[in-house]
């Protein structure tokens, strides 16, 4: 189980919720982008959710949704339970988070600039390793649940 978040990181991330609503799916969007670099990683995602920018609508909600909810993560609990249903049905592993992480934290950059400060770029990737770390689990619970 990984350490709580701390105040200061969960006070900044709740501080980027308003930005996010505003630049979410252009973030997303420009994640998607750096990340299909990688084509096996490309060839999971079914690419007409990408066309018809469903499925960056989709992330930019769930991230929002994690930012306002950082310190309620109860509220998440029905959203998490579809991302891990999502991820297993799709073969995601534990190897593959890495690969978000390295996508997501540009793309942030990219397109918040400099409000993007490297306290904020921090704080996502403390906050991006957290939900990783719960998503792992659940999903290696599933996909051993699914092997038994
Ligand atoms: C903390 C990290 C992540 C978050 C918050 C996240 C979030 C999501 C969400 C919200 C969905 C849509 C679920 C639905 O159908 O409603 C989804 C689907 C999906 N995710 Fe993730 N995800 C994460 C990491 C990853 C990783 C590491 C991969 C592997 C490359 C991945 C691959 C996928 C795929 C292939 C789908 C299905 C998309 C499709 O239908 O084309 N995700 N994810």
């Amino acid at each position: 189980m990984a350490a709580p978040l701390s105040e200061t990181t969960i006070a900044t991330i709740k501080a980027t919720a308003p930005a996010l609503q505003e630049h979410g799916v252009t973030i997303t969007t420009r994640m998607y982008e750096r990340l299909f670099q990688n084509e096996g990683v490309r060839a999971m995602f079914d690419q007409a959710a990408q066309e018809s920018g469903e499925q960056p609508r989709r992330l930019a909600a769930a991230i929002l949704g994690y930012a306002q909810n950082v310190d309620k993560l109860q509220n998440l609990t029905g959203a998490v339970a579809r991302m891990v249903q999502r991820h297993v049905d799709t073969g995601v592993k534990a190897e593959h988070y890495p690969l978000v992480a390295e996508a997501l934290l540009p793309a942030i950059r990219d397109v918040l600039g400099e409000a993007a400060s490297d306290e904020v770029l921090a704080a996502w990737g403390e906050a991006y390793w957290f939900l990783a770390d719960i998503l792992i689990g659940k999903e290696a619970e599933l996909y051993a649940e699914q092997a038994a």
